[in-house]
């Protein structure tokens, strides 16, 4: 049987600060640039979760959308959205929340959630321009 990718996308908002507490300030300045700003900042977040796997028999679906899009919002968008990175997410905590970072941990909350398939990528876009992918290795 072929193996398909499906993906489903979502949307959200949150507010951060990158800063290394055991670093200067100089140092989180030069480092970080405006992500340093003492005061936060947001950005508009574009998640994209794919499944991979083998079109079942009876229902022709890898993974069902509507169920991988209930997964996606109860263990990740509904924590995070209009949520302060740094202070509010339970599942960033003690971590600097870079695109990357963030992506990562984004993967360890749908890890093992999904009812079919298995999850192949978590694509997280901070910025249209700027894209963090993780895979799981
Ligand atoms: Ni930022």
């Amino acid at each position: 049987m072929p193996t398909v990718y499906v993906t489903r996308k979502a949307h959200f908002n949150a507010a951060h600060r990158l800063h290394n507490p055991d670093k200067s300030d100089a140092w989180n300045r030069e480092t970080f640039g405006k992500c340093n700003s003492p005061n936060w900042h947001g950005h508009n977040y574009n998640l994209e979760v794919t499944v991979a796997g083998e079109p079942d028999d009876e229902t022709g679906y890898v993974v069902d959308l509507a169920e991988l899009k209930r997964i996606m919002h109860e263990r990740v968008i509904d924590r995070v959205d209009h949520k302060n990175l740094n202070l509010d997410v339970d599942f960033l905590e003690g971590m600097i929340p870079t695109t990357e970072n963030f992506c990562i941990a984004i993967w360890h909350q749908l890890e093992g959630a999904l009812p079919s398939g298995e999850l192949h990528c978590v694509r997280l876009y901070e910025t249209e321009r700027n894209v963090a992918e993780y895979r799981g290795e």
